[in-house]
């Protein structure tokens, strides 16, 4: 594979999962770099015969997870999982991430929540030493849809920054909606904060369904790096 970033990715992948993952229940999560932790796992399951069932994060996860032959699982069935496997927009040296570029940071953050090890994944590109450095973007939201003009407002006078709805390609189509029929407000913000404190007075603001700072979550992170090598940070 000649990308960088995309041999990067695969790099981290297949580490995590070489690393971590053993029979049982696997959480799958969403993007571009858990393609290549899916590709992994099924060839483990053939080469090796690994006994996992998968619950999926996302539609796109659920795919995956049913191209590759895996066995598809839900919460419902397998409420408690060994590990959770999923890719990041920024990570920090305390491992606080941004999630949530694809929109599916809710249900990454209750698969992340019911696993005994949250494993991330990703490219040089997201490795940062504080919030913001490399993700633009700002911090994804996910609101109620009747609520994103309020809730916007409220982050701005409590957090400061900038709140904006987030849009699919052409404004014709309207707002992003998410794969529980919400809308996601990305948060612009300035400087550093207390992330732990953020996360908190987000989901406070009545319409936040969730938000994609994930404090103290990760136990481990690889990256892949350009030079083919993978860092690992605990
Ligand atoms: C999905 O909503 C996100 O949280 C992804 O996990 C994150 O955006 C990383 O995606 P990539 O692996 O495509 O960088």
């Amino acid at each position: 594979m000649n990308d960088p970033v995309e041999n990067a990715k695969r790099l981290a992948a297949y580490k995590a999962v070489d690393n971590h993952v053993v029979d049982g229940i696997i959480g799958i999560g969403s993007g571009s770099t858990v393609v290549y932790a899916v590709e992994r796992l099924a060839q483990r399951v053939k080469d090796e015969g690994l006994d996992v069932i998968c619950v999926p994060s996302s539609f796109q996860a659920k795919q995956l997870i049913v191209e590759n032959g895996l066995r598809l699982g839900d919460l419902e069935m397998h409420p408690e999982l060994k590990v959770a496997i999923d890719g990041a927009d920024e990570a920090d040296h305390q491992l606080t991430l941004i999630k949530g570029g694809g929109g599916c940071l809710t249900q990454e953050k209750i698969l992340a929540s019911c696993a005994e090890q949250f494993i991330v994944i990703a490219d040089y590109r997201k490795a940062s030493k504080s919030l913001g450095e490399q993700w633009k973007k700002g911090v994804p939201i996910e609101v109620i849809p009747s609520s994103y003009r309020p809730v916007a407002q409220k982050i701005e006078k409590l957090l400061g920054g900038k709140s904006e709805l987030r849009m699919s390609g052409s404004s014709k189509a309207g707002p992003v909606v998410t794969d529980n029929g919400n809308f996601i407000l990305d948060w612009r913000f300035e400087g550093a904060h207390d992330w732990k404190e953020v996360e908190t007075t987000l989901n406070m603001i009545p319409g936040v369904v969730e938000n994609g700072l994930f404090v103290g979550m990760a136990k481990k992170a690889y990256f892949g790096m350009s030079d083919g090598s993978v860092m690992e940070q605990s």
